[in-house]
């Protein structure tokens, strides 16, 4: 029969660590999970799987039950969830809740590191860093990029902002969820990582999608495909690193082809859609990506020199302040 720990035992056992940075013993610094939906729920599974005693507190206590059984500790309430653990971990719907609930047990969290794995904008990570800063509450935004079902695995990516330190001290709990990387001082840069990474991998998904359709409509097996666009992938990446050194010095060079070239490929590729009575909107937007860049005068630069319309557009739209990109350090726009 699996043994239940209530939140005093969860204390106990982080008294016994005395002033020792919690994560410095790996597998036993306790942690607390608030927020017990779908993946507060992995996230608390993964830290127990880890071997690491953790607290639990829903505002539905029956979601609590199961992790119970399987080892978590039922935190009475709320501000005992978070005196139970020097790492306070909260997965909420979004951060008007976590600040609706933080706020009331600040004195609780004082002293302790609160981890923020709720989804929002760089602008509500700011304002939670200074909120948290401003009554000695330690801080880490974070994002988690891989859905729930990798949680507790190597593969699954998530993303902390905040300070190096900080992020060091709990660096080995954190990794119990997985791939976890610090992404810098600034707490507003884990959500930032979270919506350039979405889009990133909406950007390469959308093209498989299409390109899937492509090959499906000429009678392709599609798992023979799925399996040959998988090896191509390699090939890809290496061109990101590339060609983010590319963009980082502004120069272009067109050993991966000009623009011209890709543009002419481009319009192949809508062809061959129409003919195969495919949609065309994903080769159609690529294709407009390239004709802006050769109309910007980088028709013989490398396909890098996309970027440069972009951040153009990014510097004129009108978009509003809260969906306005953050400059970083120099005040450039992320790319
Ligand atoms: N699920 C995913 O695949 C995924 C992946 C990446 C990021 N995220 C992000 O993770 C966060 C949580 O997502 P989720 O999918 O776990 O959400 P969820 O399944 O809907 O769970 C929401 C949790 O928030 C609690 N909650 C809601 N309103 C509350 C309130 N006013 N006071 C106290 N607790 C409240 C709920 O408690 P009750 O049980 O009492 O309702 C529940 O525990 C979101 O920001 C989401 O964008 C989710």
């Amino acid at each position: 029969m699996t043994q239940q720990r209530t939140a005093p035992e969860a204390s106990a056992a982080q008294g016994a660590a005395g002033g020792r940075e919690p994560g410095e013993d790996a597998g036993t610094a306790t942690v607390s999970v608030i927020g017990l939906g779908q993946l507060g729920t992995r996230l608390a599974q993964a830290f127990l799987a880890a071997g690491h005693p953790t607290t639990v507190w829903n505002r539905t206590p029956a979601k609590a039950d199961a992790l119970v059984a399987q080892g978590a500790a039922r935190a009475a309430g709320l501000e005992a969830a978070v005196a139970a653990s020097p790492l306070v971990v909260v997965c909420l719907p979004d951060y008007a809740t976590v600040r609706g609930l933080v706020e009331p047990v600040a004195g609780a969290l004082r002293g302790r590191v609160l981890v923020n794995l709720t989804s929002g904008t760089p602008q509500d990570a700011t304002k939670t860093a200074h909120w948290a800063a401003g009554h000695g509450i330690g801080y880490l935004d974070g994002a988690a990029m891989s859905g729930t079902r990798l949680v507790g695995r190597p593969d699954a990516l998530f993303v902390f902002g905040g300070p190096a330190g900080v992020f060091a001290a709990h660096r080995e709990v954190l990794g119990a969820l997985g791939n976890s990387v610090h992404v810098g001082d600034d707490p507003a840069q884990a959500p930032v990582y979270d919506t350039a990474l979405f889009g990133a991998a909406w950007g390469a998904l959308a093209g498989f999608y299409h390109s899937i359709a492509l090959a499906g409509a000429a009678g392709a097996d599609l798992r023979t495909y799925a399996e040959v666009v998988t090896g191509h992938m390699g090939f890809v990446t290496s061109l990101m690193a590339d060609h983010a050194r590319q963009i980082e010095e502004g120069r272009y060079p067109s050993d991966d082809g000009t623009v011209e070239v890709h543009r002419a490929a481009m319009d192949h590729l809508v062809h061959t859609s129409r003919a195969g009575g495919v949609g065309t909107e994903v080769p159609e937007l690529f294709g407009a990506l390239l004709a802006g860049a050769e109309g910007a005068g980088h028709g013989g630069s490398g396909i890098a020199s996309v970027v440069e319309g972009m951040r153009a557009g990014a510097d004129t739209a009108t978009t509003t302040p809260a969906a306005a990109p953050a400059p970083n350090a120099k005040g450039r726009r992320h790319v």
